[in-house]
């Protein structure tokens, strides 16, 4: 690429068409800074519903509200140039009829500027996919562990285990057939991830769902040791910045009471 070639978005199209190719490399965000770093890096920047959890404190991302996602989702694309931004649907928003996925769809999509939703279900959801699609909303899946479901799942437990593997499957070709462009698989076993992604056409995003996806996603809060509440089986941490940032912490406080604190003997004087 020389100097002088725009640097394009990625489209959900372009993101469709990698389905066989090159893996996909996909991070969440929420702010403008991190988004300016995973935009550097990644091929889908995620405006997850987790920042309900890890950014707000909340114990599940059942309590995240369309208004969260709209200033999230607006500070997340004030730090993009070229991956595709996917905000996510919070729960209540679209479960209740195609029409009110839509309503609100098309205001995350209006407010926010990103190119793309990503909601929960399968089967269920399939009619609202292809209301969504059909009326110029680029939808991406998101099956197994549905984490919005969490209190009818019984947990964030592993799905489509043994005789499981075929309604998992059943929700991916929904998902499929509905329009969508890609899918998040989370936390399926590696055997049902590399079969989902063999049998799709579309691109399927793992997380926690084996190597063989067609991308992978990770909460970039987890992957750089910045959320330390709980840590998934499938993280890698790549840094440990809360642990770094805690260091850092202690040494200015230790500074500051020791009046040793650098910088401050150049503050201003009085003839300043
Ligand atoms: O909200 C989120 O961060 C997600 C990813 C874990 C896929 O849905």
């Amino acid at each position: 690429m020389s100097a002088s070639t725009p640097i394009r978005t990625l489209t959900p199209l372009a993101i469709r068409a990698q389905k066989g190719k090159t893996p996909l490399v996909c991070l969440t965000a929420y702010t403008t800074p991190i988004a300016r770093l995973a935009d550097a890096t990644c091929d889908i920047v995620l405006v997850g519903d987790s920042v309900g959890m890890v950014l707000h404190g909340l114990p599940s991302t059942l309590g995240v509200t369309m208004d969260m996602m709209i200033m999230h989702g607006k500070a997340v694309m004030r730090g993009m140039d070229r991956a595709l931004c996917v905000v996510d649907m919070p729960f209540g928003s679209y479960e209740e009829s195609p029409a009110q996925a839509f309503r609100n769809a098309s205001r995350l999509l209006a407010e926010t500027g990103a190119a793309a939703v990503k909601l929960e279900g399968g089967v269920h959801m399939k009619e609202t996919i292809a209301f969504l699609v059909a009326r110029g909303v680029p939808v991406m899946g998101h099956i197994g562990l549905t984490p919005q479901a969490v209190n009818v799942l019984g947990g964030y437990r592993v799905q489509g285990r043994n005789e499981d593997a075929q309604r998992v499957m059943d929700d991916a070709h929904a998902v499929e057939e509905a329009g969508a462009f890609s899918i998040v698989l989370e936390k399926l076993p590696r055997n049902l991830g590399s079969a989902i992604t063999t049998r799709l056409g579309i691109p399927t995003i793992g997380i926690g769902a084996g190597p063989e996806c067609d991308g992978q996603i990770l909460v970039i809060d987890d992957m750089l040791g910045l959320f330390a509440e709980f840590k998934p089986k499938f993280v890698k941490r790549y840094a440990s910045l809360a642990d770094n940032a805690a260091t850092a912490l202690a040494t200015y406080a230790q500074e500051v009471r020791e009046r040793s604190f650098p910088g401050q003997e150049h503050s201003f004087g009085d003839n300043a």
